[in-house]
């Protein structure tokens, strides 16, 4: 029996004819997605980029996956040597069974069981291709793994095209979805792009009456969180929540009013994780829940906060971006106000059209009769 080089992600391996392509590369040390290993799940679905597939590991797979060389690694023994990729996202497709769908407004909020846990976060797509109308994007706002349950938003104007069982909600229909695929690329940005406003989530949020009194009762529980609180040691609870609030408002209405920091550079000494990204989205989901909020409501504030995710979520601090500058961590740069503010440092009021100083690491302004009592005021953060 013979041995044949295999390379996967710019790595090399060798498998014997007599084992699969998934036995000799977990042999190897390579980080091979699997599961069942008998050709059901298709967890181990790879691409051929180089190299012939033999049609055993191809039999149970779609023939547009056949045509583009997928194969399934825990059925596949090389008969010579071949180049393998993970599946592009936008190819895989995973079996859905629909829970719930309800239409508020010009959205539509889905709640669905996956066959197979698919590994994917709010904040990404997965695509509905019917082939007989356009294909839907469907925006993840909430992932229950151990359930294989997601809940996702469509946004649907009134002249978009819907299947009958998704706009009749039927309970236990059967759908494919590709994906999960990026939405916000992030990170390389300064975060400047906005997610399409949502005027009426504002209106039927009470003009942000409800909105702030979420926001206190959310601040309140990340001041008591062991894990949020320390990233707010040095903010007081009352700025926290003015930024969010007038951040939000921008957000839903579309209108200038916000100044501060966008979240790529608010958040760009902070080291937070995906999990720790969900573990506070969860508690902002149950405490919109607690004051009345419709699921539909929740996901569309979520996905206006989902927006920018991927410029917060690292592994490393980032240096703060202005116009595809990198600029220093500490110091203070002046602002002429476009929209009112308050001063974080004497909490008056700062009208439009004033020149403020802020702390270029922090955001944090200060109005000129403080700029001028300290010439760093805050510096000790
Ligand atoms: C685990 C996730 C998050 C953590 C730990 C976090 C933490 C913080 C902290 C510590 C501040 C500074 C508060 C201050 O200076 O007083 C801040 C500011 C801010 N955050 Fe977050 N945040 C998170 C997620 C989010 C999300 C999802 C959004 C909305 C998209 C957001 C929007 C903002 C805004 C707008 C500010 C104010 C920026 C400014 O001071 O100019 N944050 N955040």
């Amino acid at each position: 029996m013979s041995a044949h080089a295999i390379s996967f992600a710019g790595l090399n391996f060798t498998a014997e004819e007599s084992e699969s392509l998934l036995d000799a590369g977990l042999r190897a040390g390579m980080d091979l997605p699997f599961s069942c290993r008998g050709g059901i799940c298709q967890a181990c679905l790879l691409r051929c980029t180089d190299g012939v597939v033999p049609a055993h590991a191809q039999r149970t797979l779609s023939p547009s996956l056949q045509a583009k060389a997928y194969l399934l690694a825990c059925q596949c023994q090389a008969s010579g040597p071949m180049s393998l990729a993970l599946p592009d996202p936008a190819d895989r497709l995973t079996s859905c069974l629909l829970h719930d769908s309800r239409q508020e407004n010009d959205y539509l909020f889905l709640r669905f069981a996956t066959a197979r846990q698919l590994p994917c976060k709010a904040g990404q797509t997965l695509l509905l291709d019917l082939g007989e109308i356009p294909p839907l994007i469907l925006e993840i706002t909430a992932v229950h793994a151990e359930a294989f349950s997601i809940e996702a938003l469509l946004h649907c104007p009134p002249e978009t095209m819907l299947p009958d069982w998704l706009r009749h909600s039927e309970f236990g229909h059967a759908f494919d979805l590709a994906g999960p695929l990026e939405k916000n690329a992030g990170s390389d940005s300064d975060g400047r792009s906005l997610p399409e406003a949502d005027p009426l989530l504002w209106t039927e949020l009470e003009d942000g009456k409800k909105i702030r009194a979420i926001l206190e009762d959310f601040y309140r529980q990340v001041y008591e969180d062991s894990r949020l609180a320390p990233f707010f040691t040095g903010s007081t609870m009352g700025r926290a929540i003015d930024k969010q609030y007038s951040f939000l408002r921008q957000l839903m209405t579309g209108e200038a009013c916000y100044f501060g920091d966008r979240p790529r550079n608010a958040h760009h000494w902070m080291v937070i994780s995906d999990e720790i990204y969900d573990y506070r989205q969860d508690l902002m989901q149950r405490t919109q829940l607690a004051h009345g909020l419709s699921d539909c409501q929740i996901a569309r504030w979520s996905r206006l906060e989902n927006h920018f995710r991927n410029d917060m979520v690292k592994d490393s601090p980032w240096p703060r971006r202005i116009g595809g500058m990198a600029i220093p961590f500490e110091g203070f740069a002046e602002e002429t106000l476009s929209v009112g503010s308050v001063c974080d440092y004497c909490q008056q009021i700062v009208e439009p059209g004033t020149t403020v100083r802020y702390h270029l690491r922090l955001g944090k302004i200060s109005c000129p009769a403080c700029s001028q009592a300290s010439p760093a005021p805050g510096s000790t953060g």
